[in-house]
C-alpha cells in the first residue's frame, strides 16, 4: 500500500433513540477506532467519519413513548452518545447528525440524481394502515411473525432473527406497535429502487470482493439465492428528509436511504470545519480512495448491497472497498436487550470504570467471525491478570527499579547476551507482525500478539534476575534495564490503538515530548531510546478490580432479568414446596445491637445482632428506609442458616427479612410482642 493512498473509514451512524451499549461498541465502533489509530501511526492519509442517525421510526417511537418531540429525543441522545464516544476514546474526525439542514440538502440532491437517472420508479402499493391510530404503519410501527423464518416479533422492515428484509404485507398476524390493534390494508404511492433489474450489476461487483470477510461474503450469497426485490425508498411519515417531488409533501425518504448519505454529509461538514470546504471531494470523488464501512451484522444488506447500488446509480462517488462487518456481542450468555434492560450501557460503565480495560476486553474478545459473549468475570480477569499482572507489572517493576537504582535515567548497556538479543529481536518484529493483523481486521489476534510481547518481557525480566545482578554484575544489570526501556517505548506505541489512554500515561512516564499518537508505527521496534535519557515519576497503570465490585454488576443484570421474567416468577411462586423443604430454612428472632452505614454504599446497613446464644454481623439493603438509630434495639426476623456472603467486602452472616414492593417501599418484619432472642419461627 502506498503512503499517498486515501483511506476513508466510517462507523455505522447509531440511532439517536437511546444510549449506546457494549454490543454497539464491540461491533461497529471500537474495531474501527483501532484500525484508524493504527493507520494514523502508519502515517497514512486517513479520516474517520460517523454521526447520529436521527431519522426513522426508532426515533419517533421513542418520542411517542416519552411524550416529547422527536427533535428532543435526538438532541438528548446525540449529546449523550457523542460524549460517551469521546470518553471511550473514539477518535472520529467528525461526528455529525442527520437532522442538520446540510444533510437534508445532500440527501435530497442524491435522491433527485437517482430519480433523473432512472434508477427509481413510482409504484402504487398496498400497506398496513392502523385505523385506530389513523396512519400507515411504516417499518417498526408494525410487528408480527416473520413469513420466512417464523420467528415472533419480526418488524415491518426486517426480521432480526433471520436478518431478512420483509414486505410488511407478508407479516403473519401483524399488530400496530402503538395500540396493539390489527391493521387493515390500504393503498398508497411510493418511490422504489429497482433492485430486481440491478441484481446482475451488484452481483458482478460483489464477485470482485474476494478479499472480504467470510461472514460478509456468505451473507451476500444468501441474499442472491432468494433474489432481490424492489424496495420503497419513501415513507408515509412526517419525521425525516422530505421527498423533494411535488405531490410528496407528506412523505419522507426512508431512513435507510438518507442515513448512509450521512457518511458523505458528515465528511462535507468535516471539510467545512477545517476550513477547506472542497476537501471532502478528495476522498469521495476519487475512485482510488479505500472506503471502509465498519458495521454490525444487522446492517449488512444495506451496506453490502443497497448502498453500493445507490452509489453506482449516483455515479460520482467511490464505492466501498471493504465492509468488515462484525457479528453480535452477547452479554452474560444472553442477547443485549433494551426492552428487558439486559445491557451494560456505555455511559453508565464510564461513570464507574476507566475506558481502556473495556477497550482491551472487547478487542481481545471481539465478535469477528462469530458471536462473542461479554461477561464481567472475563472483564475482571483480563483487567487483573493481563493488563495489571502482565503489562502493568512489567511497566511498574522496570520503572521503580530504575528509579531506585539508576537515578531514573536510561543506563548505558554493556554487551548483549542471548536473552537480551532475543528480547530485542522480538521487539523489532512486533510492529510488522501486529500491523499485518490489524491491516487485516484481525483485532483479536493483534491483541494477543501484543500481550505475548509483554508476557515475554516479564519473563525476560525474571530470567535476567536484576535484583541479583545489581550487586554481582552491575554492568549486566544496566544492560537489562537499557533493554527494558526500549521495550517499554515499543509497547507504548504498539498499545496506542487499543489502549490510547494508558499509552499516553506510559509515554509521559517515559518523559518523551512529542505525543505517542505522533510516533511512527514501524519505529516502535527500534531500540532508539538514548542512554542518559531522564524518566519521569512512575505510577500504577492499571488498577485491579475487586470481586465485590464485579458481583454487584452481575447482580444488577440478574436482578433486572428476574424482575422482567414476571411469568417465570409467578410460576415459581405457584409451585408448592413440602413442609420438609420449608423446615430447612432456619428463621429466628434477633435484636439489633449496633447499626452503621456502609461507606460508599448508600443502600446498605451493617448491623451487629444478638441471636440469643451468639452475636453476628449482617448486612442488609435497608439504609434508604431506615437510619442506624431507628434499627438499634429493634427485634427483627433473620434467616439464620444462610451461607455467609461478602457484600462490599463485608461478610454478612444471615439475612434480615423485610416486605418490599416493586417501587421500593420497604418494611422490616418485627414480632408483634417482644420475644427471647433466638426464638424459632414456625
Ligand atoms: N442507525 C442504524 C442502526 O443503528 C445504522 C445506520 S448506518 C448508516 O442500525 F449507514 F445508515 F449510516
Ligand atoms: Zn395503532
Amino acid at each position: 500500500m502506498n503512503k499517498q493512498e486515501k483511506i476513508l473509514v466510517t462507523s455505522a451512524l447509531p440511532y439517536a433513540n437511546g444510549p449506546l451499549h457494549l454490543g454497539h461498541l464491540a461491533g461497529a465502533y471500537l474495531p474501527a477506532d483501532i484500525y484508524v489509530r493504527y493507520q494514523r501511526l502508519k502515517k497514512r492519509d486517513v479520516i474517520f467519519i460517523s454521526g447520529s442517525d436521527e431519522h426513522g421510526v426508532p426515533i419517533t417511537i421513542a418520542a411517542e413513548k416519552q411524550k416529547v418531540s422527536p427533535q428532543a429525543i435526538v438532541d438528548k441522545y446525540h449529546a449523550l452518545n457523542k460524549e460517551s464516544f469521546e470518553k471511550i476514546g473514539m477518535s472520529f474526525d467528525n461526528y455529525s447528525r442527520t437532522s442538520l439542514p446540510l444533510h437534508h440538502k445532500i440527501s435530497q440532491e442524491f435522491f433527485l440524481k437517482l430519480h433523473s437517472k432512472g434508477y427509481l420508479s413510482e409504484q402504487t402499493v398496498t400497506q398496513l394502515f392502523c385505523e385506530h391510530c389513523d396512519r400507515f404503519l411504516a417499518d417498526r410501527y408494525v410487528e408480527g411473525i416473520c413469513p420466512i423464518c417464523h420467528a415472533a416479533e419480526a418488524r415491518g422492515d426486517q426480521c432480526d432473527t433471520c436478518g431478512r428484509s420483509i414486505d410488511q404485507i407478508q407479516l403473519i398476524d401483524p399488530i400496530c406497535v402503538t395500540c396493539g390493534n390489527k391493521p387493515v390494508i390500504r393503498e398508497t404511492r411510493h418511490w422504489f429502487i429497482n433492485l430486481k433489474n440491478l441484481q446482475p450489476q451488484i452481483k458482478a461487483w460483489l464477485d470482485t470482493k474476494t478479499h472480504w470477510k467470510e461472514n460478509v461474503k456468505n451473507f451476500c450469497e444468501g441474499w442472491f439465492k432468494t433474489g432481490l426485490e424492489d424496495r420503497a425508498v419513501t415513507r408515509d411519515l412526517r419525521w425525516g428528509v422530505q421527498v423533494p417531488l411535488p405531490g410528496y409533501e407528506n412523505k419522507v425518504l426512508y431512513v435507510w436511504f438518507d442515513a448512509p448519505i450521512g457518511y458523505i454529509s458528515s465528511t462535507i461538514e468535516w471539510a467545512q470545519n477545517i476550513g477547506q470546504p472542497e476537501k471532502w471531494k478528495e476522498y469521495w470523488a476519487d475512485r482510488s480512495t479505500r472506503l471502509i464501512h465498519f458495521i454490525g451484522k444487522d446492517n449488512m444488506v444495506f451496506h453490502a448491497i443497497i448502498w453500493p447500488l445507490f452509489l453506482m446509480g449516483h455515479g460520482e462517488y467511490v464505492l466501498p472497498d471493504n465492509i468488515p462487518a462484525n457479528e453480535y456481542l452477547n452479554l452474560e450468555g444472553g442477547k443485549f436487550s433494551k426492552s428487558r434492560d439486559h445491557a451494560v450501557w456505555l455511559d453508565k460503565y464510564l461513570k464507574k470504570f476507566p475506558p481502556d480495560p473495556l477497550r482491551y476486553c472487547l478487542a481481545a474478545n471481539a465478535p469477528e467471525t462469530k458471536d462473542a459473549d461479554f461477561t464481567w468475570k472475563e472483564f475482571q480477569q483480563r483487567n487483573n491478570s493481563e493488563l495489571a499482572d502482565i503489562l502493568g507489572n512489567f511497566v511498574n517493576r522496570s520503572l521503580t527499579f530504575l528509579q531506585k537504582n539508576f537515578d531514573n535515567r536510561v543506563p548505558q548497556p554493556g554487551e548483549f547476551d542471548g536473552l537480551d538479543k532475543e528480547m530485542l529481536s522480538r521487539l523489532r518484529q512486533a510492529p510488522e507482525e501486529i500491523g499485518n493483523l490489524l491491516e487485516n481486521f484481525e483485532v483479536r489476534k493483534a491483541v494477543s500478539a501484543f500481550m505475548d510481547l509483554a508476557r515475554f518481557a516479564n519473563k525476560y525480566f525474571n530470567d535476567q534476575q536484576p535484583w541479583i545482578t545489581l550487586k554481582q554484575n552491575p554492568q549486566k544489570c544496566a544492560t537489562t534495564f537499557h533493554v527494558c526501556i526500549q521495550v517499554l517505548k515499543g509497547l507504548a506505541v504498539l498499545m496506542e490503538p487499543v489502549l490510547p489512554f494508558s499509552a499516553r500515561d506510559l509515554w509521559s512516564m517515559l518523559n518523551f515530548s512529542s505525543p505517542v499518537a505522533d510516533q511512527y508505527w514501524e519505529e516502535a521496534g527500534n531500540a532508539d531510546v538514548p542512554m542518559g535519557h531522564q524518566l519521569n515519576q512512575s505510577k500504577i497503570l492499571f488498577q485491579k478490580i475487586e470481586d465485590d465490585v464485579m458481583e454487584a454488576e452481575i447482580l444488577k443484570l440478574k436482578h433486572v432479568t428476574d424482575k422482567t421474567n414476571e411469568q417465570q416468577k409467578e410460576q415459581i411462586m405457584s409451585e408448592k414446596i413440602s413442609y420438609d423443604q420449608f423446615k430447612t430454612i432456619e428463621l429466628r428472632i434477633a435484636t439489633v445491637l449496633e447499626a452503621e452505614k456502609v461507606e460508599k454504599a448508600d443502600k446498605l446497613l451493617k448491623m451487629k445482632i444478638d441471636l440469643g446464644d451468639e452475636q453476628r454481623m449482617i448486612v442488609a439493603g435497608i439504609a434508604l428506609n431506615y437510619t442506624p438509630e431507628q434499627m438499634v434495639g429493634k427485634q427483627v426476623v433473620v434467616v439464620a442458616n444462610l451461607e455467609p456472603a461478602k457484600i462490599r467486602g463485608i461478610e454478612s452472616n444471615g439475612m434480615l427479612l423485610a416486605a418490599v414492593t416493586d417501587d421500593n417501599k420497604l418494611s422490616v418484619l418485627v414480632p408483634e410482642k417482644e420475644m427471647p432472642n433466638g426464638s424459632k419461627i414456625r
